[in-house]
C-alpha cells in the first residue's frame, strides 16, 4: 500500500514542479518583454527642450484645494522621503510632499536598468552649461545631469548608488556665509537618517561616518569576490 501512495506523492510533486517552472518561465518571459520594450523606447526618447509642455494644458482650470499643511517637502527623492517620514512622526503635523511625474513601475524597480530609466520621462533631462575644466569628453563640454522626475526622485534612476556630498563643498558653502551648512553641521543629520547594514563584515567601516537604526537603508554594493 505504501508504494502507490509514494508514487501518487511523487506524481503530485512532479506536477507541482512542472507548474513552478512554467511560472518561472512566464516570469522570465514577461521580464524579457518588459526590458526589451523599455530599451527600445529609450532609443527613441527625446530630451525635453521646451518647458511649455510641463505647463497645465488648461491654464484657466481652478486649482484643487488639498487643505492646509504644517510642512511642505518639495521632492520625494531619498532625502525628501526620509525627511517627510521623520517629520510625520510628530502626530499633530500634517506634511505635504510634492513631486512631479509618475509613480515608479516594474521597470524602474529593476535597479540595474537605471541607464534606460534615464532615457525616459522619469528624467527631467537637465544639462550643465559648457564647462572649462570638466565634461571635456562630452560634446561642447556639456555634461548631462539626469534628475529623477517621479515618486522616488533620482532614486528611480541612479541604480541605488548612495553618495554624500563632498565635505569641501559643504565647507565652501558655509564659508560663503551659510551658517549650519558646514560639514560638521550636516554630518549629524546624515547619521540621524541612516540605517547602515554591515553586509560585508570583512570590509572596513568608519563608525564616525555611519550609523544604524534610522530609515535610509545603506549597504555596500554586491561585488564578485576576488
Ligand atoms: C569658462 O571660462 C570663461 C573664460 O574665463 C568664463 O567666462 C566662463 O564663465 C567659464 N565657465 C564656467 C562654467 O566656469
Amino acid at each position: 500500500m505504501i508504494v502507490p501512495v509514494a508514487v501518487a506523492t511523487l506524481a503530485l510533486w512532479c506536477m507541482c514542479l512542472g507548474a513552478r517552472s512554467d511560472n518561472l518561465e512566464k516570469t522570465i518571459k514577461s521580464y524579457e518583454k518588459l526590458i526589451s520594450e523599455h530599451r527600445e523606447a529609450a532609443k527613441h526618447w527625446k530630451v525635453p527642450t521646451d518647458n511649455q509642455e510641463f505647463k497645465p494644458s488648461d491654464a484657466s482650470q481652478e486649482p484643487t484645494d488639498f487643505g492646509t499643511f504644517d510642512m511642505i517637502v518639495v521632492g520625494s527623492g531619498s532625502a525628501g522621503s526620509v525627511l517627510a517620514s521623520r517629520l510625520s512622526e510628530v502626530e499633530d503635523w500634517r506634511i505635504l510632499v510634492i513631486e512631479a511625474g509618475n509613480f515608479p513601475n516594474e521597470f524602474t524597480a529593476i535597479t540595474r536598468m537605471g541607464y534606460d530609466v534615464i532615457l525616459s520621462d522619469y528624467n527631467w533631462g537637465y544639462y550643465s552649461v559648457p564647462q572649462n575644466t570638466s565634461c571635456q569628453g562630452f560634446k561642447g563640454s556639456v555634461c548631462p545631469h539626469p534628475r529623477g522626475k517621479g515618486v522616488g526622485g533620482t532614486s528611480l534612476l541612479n541604480a541605488l548608488i548612495y553618495v554624500r556630498g563632498n565635505r569641501h563643498d559643504y565647507k565652501r558653502w558655509c564659508e560663503m556665509g551659510n551658517p549650519g551648512w558646514c560639514y560638521e553641521d550636516v554630518l549629524p543629520y546624515f547619521l540621524n537618517s541612516e540605517d547602515y547594514y554591515h553586509n560585508y563584515p570583512e570590509a572596513p567601516v568608519d563608525p564616525e561616518y555611519h550609523s544604524s537604526g534610522e530609515q535610509f537603508k545603506i549597504q555596500r554594493g554586491y561585488h564578485e569576490k576576488d
